[in-house]
């Protein structure tokens, strides 16, 4: 039998860091998953006969019950599942038309949940399942409200399910991380550009990420900056954190 990883989004930014930190583990396949064939197929270039490209839309019914078949058809091992495919926007709610609302909530709360319950029949003592959620999962978020609430849902359906799957050694891990260097971030809002304090880089995000599920933990938050936010929200009533939320952000609106 046949033991591979899964990481959805695999060609964006922190997607591809995963890829890479990956190649350390022994596995057979690497299924890297997204929309774009041309990009995974650069990913196989780079690292390799062991990327499958799964091409798929993981926000259509059809292409899940389509990895599902695949699934059923090629019976593997999975040791890793790494639910990283995400969209966000930062906009006031009012603007999110009827169907960016379903794809938001399609992309990064549906298709985890289905890619779970698809995976866990072919996974083994040992397994991890890995859910990127953000530190904007801590708190309700105005202006990055419909991605924030998608994030919470990402990090509470992580731990729960955490305590669930326990007996059967399988582990879940919310990854929750602050600003991240990757093309979702826009460069600039209402002609002002933007900065993100804290900022870091996929890579650190990543091996703080793989070390942290290697311990077991349910939650891997990486660097200081975001720690420190975490304790905040912990101490602080939400009124407070959003407010000195809007104060950092009121020049771009
Ligand atoms: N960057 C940050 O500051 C930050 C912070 C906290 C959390 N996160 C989370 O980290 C994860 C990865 O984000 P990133 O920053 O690496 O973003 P990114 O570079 O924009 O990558 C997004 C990935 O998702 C894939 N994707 C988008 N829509 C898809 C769909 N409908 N079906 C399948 N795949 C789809 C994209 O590939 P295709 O376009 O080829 O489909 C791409 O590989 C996301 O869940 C994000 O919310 C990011």
């Amino acid at each position: 039998m046949k033991r591979i990883a899964i990481v959805t989004g695999a060609s964006g930014g922190i997607g591809q860091a995963f890829v890479r930190e990956l190649q350390k583990e022994t596995l057979d396949e690497i299924w890297v998953v997204g929309r774009n064939q041309q990009r995974l197929l650069s990913l196989q270039h780079e690292f390799g006969e062991r990327i499958t490209p799964v091409c798929k839309d993981l926000t259509k019914d059809d292409d899940l019950l389509s990895f599902s078949d695949l699934l059923k058809k090629q019976r593997p091992s999975v040791l890793w599942l790494i639910n990283n495919a995400g969209t966000a926007r930062m906009a006031p709610s009012i603007e999110f038309s009827f169907s960016e609302i379903g794809q938001t909530i399609d992309l990064n709360c549906k298709a985890p949940a289905a890619l779970i319950n698809l995976c866990i029949p072919f996974m083994e003592k040992g397994a991890k399942i890995l859910n990127i959620s953000s530190a904007s999962s801590f708190q309700p978020v105005p202006y990055l409200n419909l991605y924030a609430a998608t994030k919470a849902f990402a990090r509470s359906y992580s731990r729960a399910l955490h305590m669930e799957l326990k007996p059967r050694g399988i582990t879940v891990t919310a990854v929750c991380p602050g600003w991240v260097d990757t093309d979702m971030l826009s460069t600039e809002m209402n002609g002002q550009k933007i900065h993100f304090p804290g900022i870091t880089t996929p890579q650190k995000v990543v091996k703080k990420a793989l070390s942290d599920v290697k311990k077991g933990k349910d939650m891997s938050i990486c660097t200081f900056y975001v720690k420190c936010q975490h304790w905040n929200v912990k101490l602080l009533p939400q009124k407070w954190t959003m407010k000195i939320w809007l104060h950092g952000i009121k020049k771009y609106l």
